[in-house]
C-alpha cells in the first residue's frame, strides 16, 4: 500500500501542528484533519488559528487548500484515508475507577468505534494521543469485533514528543520518531509504511521502531524523566534558599557533567502543561494496577514536589507581604504554562492565583497570548476579585507586588523604573521564573524575591522565611 491520503482525528495541539508539518514535507500526500468541534475547524480555516504556535501560521498558509484540509466531515475523511492518526484528547479521569489518575480513554474508544463503523477498506490506525500502556490492544479489540469481512487493520503506536511553543521546530528536526507495532509480518509492513511518511524529512537513523508496548511506555517514561529533572532541581531550590546556595549555579555545575546534561534543570514555580502531570499520574496508576506500589510511590513524588513548589512559592509571597494579602492588589505576569503558547492547561499560574484569591487578594492579570475567556474558565469557582489587563504596565498600576508566573521575553524588556513609580510601596517582585535582573531591580528600590536564591534587599535576607 502506498500512503496517498492521511486522516487525523482531533485538531488540537498535537493533531494540528503534526499534520501541518506532514503536509508541508509530503506534498504528494493529502492530509485531512477532522474534529467533531465545528468551531475549532472554523478557526483552523480562518486567519486566526485556534492555537498560538510560532511558525505554524506560515506552514498552514502554505499548505491549506492544497494538500492540507480541515473539516468536520469525519465519515468521508475516514473512508478515503489509508492511514488514520488518532490525536484526540486523553484527559485524566474525573470520576469512577482510577479517578484523578487514570487516563480517560473515552475519546480514543469513540474514535476507534467510528473507524470500525465507517471503514470500507484496509487501514493503518496510528495512536498519537498519549495513552496508557496496552491501549492499542483495546483499539484492536474494538476494531476486530466490528470488522467487515475482508478488511484488515494494523494498529501502530507513534507518540508525539513535540513541546508547545517549539512544536514546529521539534517536528521539523525531531531528535527521534518512535513507531511501535506488532511483530507479525503485517505489523512490520505497516511500520514500514509509516516510516516512509517520516523519511520525507527525518533521516532514517532517527526513526526508532519497537514493539507496541515499548513505544507506549516510552512516551510516559520520557515525560516522567523530564518532569523528574524539574522536580529534582525544584527540591534543591528549597535547600538553596535555606542555605545561601544559588540554584542556577548548582544547575550549571551539575549540568556540565555530560552524563547529566544542562537541559530541563531550570528551577521554577513548578511545571505545568497538558502532559507531565497527566502522564505521571497515569504511570502511577498503571504501576498500582500492576501491583508495583514501590514504583508507583517513587513517581508520585515527582508530582508531590511539584505541588510543594507551587504552594511554597505562594506561601512565600503571602509571608513577605506581612502575612496578609487581603485587599492587596497583586499583578500576575503571565498565565500560560510556559512562554510562546496560549495554553493554560495545568499552568502553575492557576494554582498561585487561586491561592492568592482565597487569601483575599485582588489580582490584576496579564498574559500576551491567553485571552480573558480562558482565564475566566481556569479561575471558575474562585473569587471574582480579579481583572484582566491588556498590558503588563496597566496590570502593575497601584499593585503591591508583581508575580512572574510565565517566562515571557517581554517581561525582561519592561522599564521597571516606570513600573516602580506606578506601584504601591514597598514594591515587591516575586520572580517565579528567574528571568529578571535582580540586582538592577533592587537598585531601583524593589523588594525582590526569587526561586532558589537568597537576595539581599535591605531588611530581609532569606527568600522565603520559613515559619
Ligand atoms: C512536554 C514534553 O517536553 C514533550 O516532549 C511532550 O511531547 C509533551 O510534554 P510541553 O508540556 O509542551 O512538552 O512543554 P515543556 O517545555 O516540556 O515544559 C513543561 C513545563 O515544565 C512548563 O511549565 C515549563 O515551564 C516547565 N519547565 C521546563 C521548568 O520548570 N523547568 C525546565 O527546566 C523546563
Ligand atoms: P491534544 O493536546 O492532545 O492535541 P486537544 O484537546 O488540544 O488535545 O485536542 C484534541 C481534539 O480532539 C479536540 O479538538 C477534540 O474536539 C477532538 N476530538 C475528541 N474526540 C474526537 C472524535 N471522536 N472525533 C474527532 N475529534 C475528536
Amino acid at each position: 500500500m502506498v500512503i496517498t491520503k492521511i486522516c487525523c482525528l482531533g485538531a488540537g495541539y498535537v493533531g494540528g501542528p503534526t499534520c501541518s508539518v506532514i503536509a508541508l514535507k509530503c506534498p504528494n500526500i493529502r492530509v485531512t484533519v477532522v474534529d467533531k468541534n465545528e468551531e475549532r475547524i472554523r478557526q483552523w480555516n480562518s486567519d486566526k488559528l485556534p492555537i498560538y504556535e510560532p511558525g505554524l501560521d506560515e506552514v498552514v498558509k502554505k499548505c491549506r487548500g492544497t494538500n492540507l484540509f480541515f473539516t468536520t466531515d469525519i465519515v468521508k475523511s475516514i473512508e478515503e484515508a489509508e492511514l488514520i492518526f488518532i490525536s484526540v484528547n486523553t484527559p485524566t479521569k474525573i470520576s469512577g475507577n482510577g479517578k484523578g489518575r487514570a487516563a480517560d480513554l473515552k475519546h480514543v474508544e469513540n474514535a476507534a468505534r467510528m473507524i470500525a463503523e465507517i471503514a470500507k477498506g484496509n487501514k493503518i490506525v496510528v495512536e498519537k494521543s498519549t495513552v496508557p500502556v496496552r491501549a492499542a490492544q483495546s483499539i484492536m479489540k474494538i476494531l476486530k469485533a466490528n470488522v467487515s469481512p475482508g478488511i484488515n487493520y494494523q494498529i501502530l503506536s507513534n507518540p508525539e514528543f513535540l513541546s508547545e511553543g517549539t512544536a514546529i521546530a521539534d517536528l521539523l528536526g525531531a531528535d527521534r520518531v518512535l513507531i511501535g507495532g506488532e511483530e507479525s509480518p503485517e505489523g512490520q509492513k505497516a511500520i514500514k509504511e509509516l516510516c516512509w511518511v517520516y523519511e520525507h524529512w527525518i533521516p532514517s537513523e532517527r526513526i526508532i521502531t519497537t514493539n507496541t508496548w515499548s513505544s507506549e511506555l516510552s512516551k510516559l517514561a520520557a515525560n516522567a524523566f523530564l518532569a523528574q529533572r524539574i522536580s529534582s532541581i525544584n527540591s534543591l531550590s528549597a535547600v538553596c534558599e535555606a542555605t545561601g546556595a544559588d540554584v542556577s549555579e548548582v544547575a550549571r555545575a551539575i549540568g556540565r557533567d555530560s552524563r547529566i546534561g544542562h537541559k530541563f534543570l531550570e528551577a521554577s514555580v513548578g511545571f505545568g502543561g497538558s502532559c507531565f502531570q497527566k502522564d505521571i499520574l497515569n504511570l502511577v496508576y498503571i504501576c498500582e494496577c500492576l501491583n508495583l506500589p514501590e514504583v508507583a510511590a517513587y513517581w508520585q513524588q515527582v508530582i508531590d514536589i511539584n505541588e510543594y513548589q507551587k504552594s511554597r512559592f505562594t506561601k512565600g509571597i503571602i509571608e513577605s507581604l506581612f502575612n496578609t494579602v487581603s485587599d492587596k492588589r497583586i499583578a500576575i505576569f503571565g498565565f500560560a504554562f510556559k512562554k510562546n503558547t496560549g495554553d493554560t492547561r495545568e499552568s502553575p499560574a492557576i494554582c498561585v492565583s487561586k491561592r492568592l484569591l482565597e487569601e483575599g487578594a485582588y489580582l490584576q492579570i496579564y498574559d500576551p497570548k491567553v485571552d480573558a475567556e480562558q482565564i475566566d474558565y481556569e479561575l471558575e469557582g474562585a473569587s471574582k476579585k480579579y481583572e484582566i489587563h491588556t498590558s503588563a504596565m496597566l496590570s502593575a498600576v497601584n499593585a503591591h507586588a508583581i508575580v512572574i508566573c510565565t517566562e515571557w521575553d517581554e517581561f525582561k524588556e519592561l522599564d521597571y523604573n516606570v513600573l516602580y513609580d506606578v506601584m504601591m510601596k514597598p514594591a515587591y517582585i516575586f520572580d517565579g521564573r528567574k528571568i529578571l535582573n535582580h540586582e538592577h531591580l533592587t537598585n531601583i528600590g524593589f523588594q525582590v524575591k526569587t526561586i532558589g536564591k537568597r537576595l539581599h534587599n535591605g531588611e530581609s535576607t532569606g527568600m522565603w522565611e520559613t515559619c
